[in-house]
């Protein structure tokens, strides 16, 4: 027999659906987009967006999430902190632990996308490319600009492992940090610096009349960028 849908009860969590549709989307400030008048590589525009983003009071603007694949194409994706953006090779870094699953995954797949969502502003920046491991003095670089307590996570390894003794893990984070202290510039062999170089990377503005403005950036050549607007 065929149920009205009107009738029948919603299948989603309760209360969560209205909750949700009440919820304001672009809410923030909405600024222009002259594409027009954008710059001809994408890092000069990044940059001139996150400083944006930091200006406008975005909580962890250098934050993104990183999209990897497995070996098996399964894909996986998590937050992670931007590092710095090579502005010749058009290079965005980030950093993590070789053996952790995103680091298996690229070691697998050398090959990521990142995304930044700023709200404060209603941007999001896409990119994606291959990825390459930095040397280890560069990762050595990185780990020590960080502060001491996530030296001393950082060191333990295992990320993203089953955690069955809390207590042992404790009592190794002690140890850690007391040999940190003695030894401050040691590094982990794990600690890798990655260079995502971007193959494409598009700029979206949001707008409250959902007219919104998208422009990309696709490699052309050994220097060159093409850039076009795309239908939001
Ligand atoms: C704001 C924020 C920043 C983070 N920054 C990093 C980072 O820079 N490096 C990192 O390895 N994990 C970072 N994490 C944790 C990752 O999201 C993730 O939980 C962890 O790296 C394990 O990921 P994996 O199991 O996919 O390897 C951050 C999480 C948040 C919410």
């Amino acid at each position: 027999m065929l149920v009205s849908p009107a009738l029948s009860e919603p299948p989603g969590t309760p209360g969560l659906r209205p909750l949700l549709r009440a919820l304001p989307v672009f809410a923030g400030e909405t600024p222009g987009f002259a594409t027009a008048a954008a710059p001809a590589g994408p890092v000069d525009l990044f940059a001139a967006w996150l400083r944006e983003a930091v200006e406008a009071g975005e909580p962890e603007p250098h934050a993104m999430t990183l999209a990897t694949v497995d070996a098996d194409g399964y894909p996986s994706a998590r937050v992670l902190i931007l590092k710095d953006v090579l502005p010749e090779a058009a290079g965005w870094q980030f950093a993590v632990q070789a053996g952790s699953p995103k680091g298996r995954d690229l070691a697998h797949r050398p090959y990521a996308a990142l995304t930044f969502h700023w709200k404060a502003l209603a941007r999001q920046v896409r990119l994606r490319g291959p990825v390459t491991a930095e040397d280890a003095e560069s990762a050595a670089a990185d780990f020590r600009a960080r502060g001491l307590p996530a030296h001393a996570a950082a060191s333990l390894g295992r990320q993203s492992t089953p955690l069955t003794d809390p207590a042992a893990r404790e009592r190794e984070l002690a140890a850690a940090r007391e040999r940190l202290a003695r030894d401050p510039d040691a590094v982990p062999p794990e600690w890798t610096l990655y260079t995502l170089r971007a193959e494409r990377v598009e700029f979206w503005q949001g707008r409250r009349d959902r007219d919104h403005v998208r422009l990309a950036y696709d490699r052309d050549g050994a220097a060159g960028w093409k850039r076009g607007r795309l239908w939001p």
